[in-house]
């Protein structure tokens, strides 16, 4: 565990090293759990953005894109359920000053009576070997079954005090299991209270015409609000989708492992609307196209899991989570809701406006049930970061580390290095460059020793590097190299762009999907 802790540190200042990603305001000495894109961040998080822009647009006839608003009429809020319902129960500890998540607190706690089983396990499991029986020990060992129990008494009443909203329970958890603050070592904390994630601001310029209005903490209410405009003006018939792209606020209480749990983020979220009763089958769709979205990347199938949600929000009626498994566990990088008719309804409710949709095959009105995909861009970006950093020890002890990011995605997808500075290299390298930039990202780059070029290159994940020689001036061929294999070939200039075009597509990694 705390050889993945070393090396996720490792990728986080990578991450900084190499102009991936920043803390926000740095020389201010940052803002909590906000980040800045760099030079390569930028464009590792728009492939990423055009990956599954493409994938919901190109590849379905019915889906449609739009980009509304950040700010959005309050009363959208109230009709979620955000300004009544969008709340994390918070404690304090009065000795450290160090606000934390009381439910998160007692997870941790659950978490800590697992992994003393886990031990227990593990320690059977070396001492008999082959004959173990893992299920066998779990149901008879006298102090697994104690751990066992201990646990499941905490979860029920952590379940239910959740369920119920029950903060004083919460609060009485804590106490009875004598949680600390880790920093203080103390157990003074203050009562449980509820706090709303979402930010507030003011719009309007006069005192008293002023109108509290909101960051939207999601960016699927501006597509629900828009349901009828798209709907109407693109003619569209269900089962139809409408996706977007967009940034996202939520005051995080405890905001945690970089760029996973931020203030500031961003959502990829599409709403498909499908007639009622047809969506569990739609639900079921799209767990498996989303999921067949994430394994075509290649960043390995055994990283994936899906996570079912047992218990469902009250409006959803199925919920799923797909998880990676990031350095610090399974965490969820996509949540796919089965929503039924809420949000419509609700918008309809709340705004006076009808929201129905004529079905001219049924010859009926009706409000459209959802199926939605959410993903947040920020954690799919931390799950390509983590999964591509390797650190590799090479032939004669020297060391390297690589992104092997998948090639589609990588910010440049080739470097172009003049041997030396001098015989026509760098004019030949220039010619090169000038053939390749309108289709590739490409870097050119004449400083130190092309080893040296090499490292940079494979630390910023570029998947070829074009070495112009004193033999590309005499017959047009460079060497190409591998950023993987780290292998060279000699190719023809003119074969370039077949070679870089079939591995780097975005259209091929698309072509998998379908
Ligand atoms: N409209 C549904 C919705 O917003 P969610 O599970 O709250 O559902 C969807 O969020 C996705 O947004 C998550 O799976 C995650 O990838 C991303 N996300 C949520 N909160 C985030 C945060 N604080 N920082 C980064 N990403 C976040």
């Amino acid at each position: 565990m705390a050889q993945k802790e070393d090396v996720f540190k490792k990728i986080v200042s990578h991450a900084k090293e190499y102009g991936f990603v920043f803390p926000s305001s740095e020389i201010y000495d940052g803002l909590g759990a906000v980040y800045d894109y760099g030079q390569n961040g930028v464009e590792l998080k728009n492939n990423i953005k055009r990956y599954w822009w493409e994938s919901m647009t190109l590849l379905h006839e019915n889906i449609v894109g739009i980009d509304s608003a950040i700010f959005m009429h309050p009363t959208i809020w109230k009709a979620s359920g955000h300004v009544d319902a969008f709340n994390d129960p918070l404690i304090d500890n009065k000795d450290s000053k160090k606000r934390y998540r009381a439910d998160v607190l007692i997870e941790d706690e659950i978490a800590k009576i697992e992994e003393k089983i886990d031990k227990e396990v593990a320690k059977a499991a070396k001492r008999f070997g082959d004959s173990f029986d893992e299920a066998m020990f779990r149901q008879t060992n006298g102090r697994v079954l104690e751990h066992q129990q201990k646990r499941d008494v905490l979860h029920s009443r952590y379940e239910k005090a959740m369920n119920d909203n029950d903060l004083k329970e919460l609060r009485q958890i804590i106490e009875d299991y004598a949680i600390v603050d880790p920093i203080s070592g103390t157990r003074n904390w203050t009562d449980v209270r509820q706090f709303n994630l979402m930010f507030k601001t003011q719009m309007g310029s006069s005192a008293d015409a002023t109108m509290d209005v909101y960051l939207r903490p999601e960016t699927a209410q501006g597509i629900f609000v828009n349901f009828l405009n798209v709907q109407k003006t693109g003619r569209m018939r269900l089962p139809f989708g409408i996706a977007q792209i967009g940034k996202a606020f939520r005051n995080e209480i405890v905001a945690r492992q970089f760029i996973f749990r931020m203030r500031e983020f961003e959502q990829m979220e599409m709403q498909f609307f499908v007639r009622p009763g047809e969506e569990l089958n739609y639900f079921e769709m799209w767990k498996e196209t989303r999921m067949k979205w994430h394994k075509a990347l290649g960043m390995g199938d055994e990283k994936y899991r899906y996570h079912d949600h047992e218990k469902l929000a009250h409006y959803a009626n199925a919920a799923t989570d797909i998880e990676f498994q990031m350095p610090f566990g399974f965490k969820e990088v996509e949540g796919i809701h089965s929503r039924t008719n809420f949000d419509l309804s609700q918008h309809e409710k709340f705004s006076g406006k009808k929201i129905q949709y004529f079905d001219p095959e049924l010859n009926e009105s009706y409000t459209p049930y959802v199926i939605e995909t959410s993903i947040g861009v920020d954690r799919m970006f931390l799950s390509v970061l983590c999964s591509s950093y390797e650190e590799q020890q090479l032939e004669g002890g020297d060391t390297r580390v690589v992104l092997h990011l998948p090639k589609a995605l990588a910010p440049v997808k080739c470097a172009i290095l003049p041997l030396v500075k001098k015989d026509g290299m760098p004019e030949k390298a220039r010619e090169i460059m000038d053939m390749l930039k309108f289709d590739f990202a490409c870097q050119y780059e004449e400083k130190d020793s092309v080893g040296k070029r090499y490292r940079r290159q494979d630390a910023i994940g570029t998947p070829f590097c074009i070495t112009i020689d004193g033999q590309t001036v005499e017959d047009n061929t460079v060497t190409l190299r591998d950023r993987d294999t780290m292998q060279q070939e000699r190719v023809a200039i003119s074969e370039l762009p077949r070679i870089i075009g079939e591995a780097c597509s975005l259209n091929n990694l698309l072509k998998k999907l379908v």
